[in-house]
């Protein structure tokens, strides 16, 4: 890849304007790296919107309308339902755009490796945004596991709770999507959410050798089916074994100024342990990490624990990335191959009925 650092601005486009661009503008919000110059969304409402947030930018129905417009586009924030990420983005790519796209990547192989070709063909960057990997708590509950202050990391719990009640309004028109993706067999517990959770994963402890994963069926509605309760359990090459259970409490009501996930993330060390009580919603009250070592408990109270930073801080990441080209992407498109075929695998252990399944030989 030949890829030359801009000396100016990135002129950048938002690609679909729903629910998660309230968190992902925060990136472009007073950030001299970038000038928004186009919005699109087939939806005029949404243009109308969003328009105010960026007034001299210009608004289209589709992302093919910019590319004819004659608007100059460096690079395109890609916000769009799942079923649309390869098509999309292979179009964008296409346009001589870089892209900066959400999780999950895509449903398989074949499409991922589509979008990859096509950057490659365009020599252009293609990036699968991972906010969890900036958001503070979750930082320094890496940092802590490498300074050897809980001392050797014997293994960690990843827990997650998806509960009915709290939280922002999310659009019918998402559940729609996501619906969609459940026929498909990738669920919005386990491949929508569960990508960050095995996202976070690789980041942690690197690449994993072994998944047995028992996903779950809940039928909450005609044509709407949960991928929960479910478990997943991996080895990293490392040693390091990791677990992750979801479940959803219907009944529940939960603090959050988002979606409505309890999580939690737990490394137990030969000395101590570290734990980050909660990153999307305020389940546990208590600051959002804390460190036990030496019969002693040290909390962090003033860490950036809103969820929200996390996006702010992953767009203000790709942005000055497009500026510099130094450093991690965090995720380049590989990466992010690497987090769906540790899915994948997830998927085929449970159509196995449990077995121990290897990321790196899943084939489609
Ligand atoms: N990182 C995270 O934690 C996180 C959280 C939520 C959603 N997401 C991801 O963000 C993406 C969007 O999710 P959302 O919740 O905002 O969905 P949404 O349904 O609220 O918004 C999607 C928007 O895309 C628009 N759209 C549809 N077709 C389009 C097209 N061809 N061109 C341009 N726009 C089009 C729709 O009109 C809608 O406004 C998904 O990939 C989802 O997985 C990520």
């Amino acid at each position: 890849m030949t890829f030359v650092p801009y000396d100016r601005p990135v002129r950048s486009a938002f690609i679909g304007l729903g629910r998660i661009y309230d968190l992902n503008m925060r990136g472009y919000v007073g950030n001299p790296d970038v000038e928004v110059v186009a919005l699109v969304d087939p939806s005029p409402q949404r243009r109308a919107q969003r328009q105010a947030d960026w007034p001299d930018a210009a608004a289209f129905g589709s992302a093919a309308e910019l590319a004819a417009s004659g608007v100059e586009v460096d690079a395109a924030e890609v916000l769009l339902p799942i079923p649309l990420h390869a098509d999309g983005v292979v179009e964008m790519l296409g346009y001589g755009w870089h892209v900066n796209m959400q999780k999950p990547m895509c449903n398989d192989l074949l499409d991922a490796q589509r979008m990859l070709d096509a950057a490659k063909a365009g020599d252009r960057i293609l990036r699968v945004m991972e906010n969890y990997l900036f958001y503070e708590p979750l930082r320094r509950l890496k940092a802590v596991a490498e300074s050897g202050a809980i001392g050797e990391v014997c293994g960690y719990h990843v827990k997650m709770v998806g509960t009915g009640r709290g939280g922002w309004d999310v659009p019918w028109s998402s559940f729609e999507w996501q619906m969609e993706q459940m026929k498909r067999g990738r669920g919005i517990m386990v491949f929508d959410d569960g990508w960050h959770k095995l996202a976070t994963a690789l980041w942690l402890f690197g690449p994993v050798r072994e998944v047995r994963a028992w996903i779950g069926n809940l039928a909450v509605g005609p044509g709407i089916d949960l991928d929960t309760p479910s478990t997943l359990i991996w080895e990293h090459e490392n040693g390091v074994r990791g677990v992750w259970d979801n479940t959803i409490a219907m009944d529940m009501y939960l603090r959050s100024d988002y979606y409505t996930n309890d999580e939690r993330w737990e490394i137990t060390g030969s000395k101590g342990f570290a734990r980050v009580n909660r990153v999307t919603g305020r389940g546990v009250q208590q600051p959002s990490l804390e460190i036990y070592s030496e019969g002693e408990m040290r909390s962090y109270h003033a860490l950036d624990d809103d969820w929200a930073s996390s996006f702010r801080e992953s767009g203000r990441h790709w942005l000055r990335w497009l500026r510099t080209g130094d450093g991690p992407l965090m995720w380049s498109a590989q990466e992010a191959v690497d987090v769906l075929r540790f899915a994948l695998a997830a998927y085929a252990s449970n159509a196995s009925g449990g077995v121990g399944v290897q990321p790196r030989q899943v084939t489609e």
